[in-house]
C-alpha cells in the first residue's frame, strides 16, 4: 500500500464525553473535550495528519456523521463512550467506514469492569484496528501513532 500524503483522521466521541472536565476526575481527569480535541489536533499536525472532530450524545446524529465521512477519511479514532458496551448500530456504521479505526477509552475500562462488568464489553472492538484504554489523553496520541504506522 502506498502512503497517504496527509491523512484525514476523524476524532469521534460519543455520549457524555462533551461533559469531560465535569465527570469523575479519578477516571477522566480534569481536562475538557475542547482541551482534548486541541491536543489531538496538535499531535496530528506534528505527524502530518489532519484531524476533524465530532461529538454527539445522539445516536442518530452520530450515525449520520459516520455515514457522511464514510469513504472520505483515511482513519478514525473513536471513543464511543457508553455505546461501546451495547450499541450494535455504531459497530455496523464503523464497520462500513471504509477506513481503519482505533477504539480509545480515557479510563481503564478493564480495571473498572471488576466492579462494573458492562465496562468490560466492547461491541466495536472486533472491527477496530486496535484498542487503547486507561492512558488518558496519551491514549489518543498512541492511537495516532497506530494509524500512522498502519497508513505508511
Ligand atoms: C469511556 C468508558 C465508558 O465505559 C464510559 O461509558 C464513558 C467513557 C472512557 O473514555 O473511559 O463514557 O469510554
Amino acid at each position: 500500500m502506498s502512503a497517504v500524503a496527509q491523512p484525514r483522521i476523524a476524532l469521534l466521541h460519543g455520549p457524555n464525553l462533551g461533559m469531560l472536565g465535569r465527570r469523575p476526575s479519578q477516571h477522566y481527569g480534569t481536562f475538557t473535550l475542547f482541551d482534548l480535541e486541541r491536543m489531538v489536533r496538535e499531535w496530528g499536525a506534528e505527524r502530518g495528519m489532519r484531524v476533524g472532530c465530532f461529538q454527539s450524545d445522539h445516536e442518530g446524529a452520530f450515525l449520520e456523521h459516520v455515514h457522511g465521512i464514510t469513504g472520505i477519511v483515511d482513519g478514525a479514532i473513536v471513543n464511543p463512550g457508553a455505546w461501546t458496551h451495547y450499541q450494535w448500530s455504531i459497530r455496523d456504521a464503523l464497520e462500513s467506514l471504509g477506513a481503519p479505526f482505533v477504539e480509545v477509552h480515557i479510563s481503564d475500562v478493564e480495571e473498572r469492569a471488576k466492579a462494573e462488568p458492562h465496562r468490560g464489553v466492547s461491541v466495536v472492538r472486533e472491527k477496530a484496528l486496535a484498542a487503547v484504554w486507561g492512558k488518558g489523553p496519551d491514549g489518543y496520541r498512541e492511537a495516532l501513532d497506530i494509524l500512522r504506522e498502519h497508513l505508511s
